[in-house]
């Protein structure tokens, strides 16, 4: 049997660093791969004068890959400003772990999208935007498009789970194809209204299932 992994990523994978959950976090996300249908949920917090990440948390229910992309990222996040944390890439990971398998990338590539939306949440929930671009359809499907269909393993537009976004006055309406006493409805709702609800103009996220 081949080994993929170089040392450095079985080192973060054996021994990964901020795993868990922070209480009362300033910011959460949670990034679903399209991919391959596994999650990362991020967790911050940080300092609202100097904008530093005091401290920063992930679970994965992912790979060896993704769980040594979280560590490394959230290692070098941890005291650099959401500003500087912003230019990290899955690349620069990627040359710190010394080189994934290339089948891997993708689990990096959540990583870091875990981060850059933990921060992007944290500057809609704390007016820090730079530009208030008010919430429309494709905002809501590129949200939604790492919300992941428990059923099929991969995101919620591309297997065709929603079917219909309304936007009114703050408030998103998502349609899905799910009966409300379905398994999973409940965990696809709460993920829905994890992801959108952060947008810097929405007040209300509902979920409506199939028949309503
Ligand atoms: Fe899904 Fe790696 S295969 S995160």
């Amino acid at each position: 049997m081949s080994m993929p992994y170089n040392q450095t990523i079985l080192k973060y994978f054996l021994n990964p660093k901020n795993v868990g959950q922070i209480e009362n976090p300033d910011a959460t996300a949670t990034e679903g791969s399209p991919a391959c249908g596994d999650m990362v949920k991020l967790y911050l917090k940080v300092d609202p004068e100097t904008l530093v990440i005091q401290d920063i948390k992930f679970q994965s229910y992912g790979c060896a890959s993704n769980i040594a992309t979280a560590s490394i990222i959230t290692e070098i996040a941890k005291g650099k400003t959401i500003e500087e944390a912003k230019q990290i890439s899955w690349e620069s990971a990627n040359r710190e772990l010394g080189g994934l398998p290339p089948v891997k990338i993708h689990c990096a590539v959540l990583a870091v999208d875990a981060l850059k939306t933990a921060i992007e949440n944290y500057e809609h929930t704390h007016g820090l935007l730079k530009e208030k671009i008010p919430t429309d359809e494709s905002t809501v499907t590129k949200r939604l498009r790492s919300v992941i269909n428990p059923v099929l393993g991969k995101d919620i537009i591309s297997t065709d789970l929603v079917n219909g976004i309304d936007i009114s006055s703050g408030t998103v309406k998502v349609h899905v194809k799910m009966k409300e006493d379905e398994q999973f409805f409940a965990n696809v709702k709460d993920e829905i209204i994890e992801r959108i609800s952060p947008l810097w103009d929405i007040r209300k996220v509902e979920v409506v299932p199939n028949g309503d």
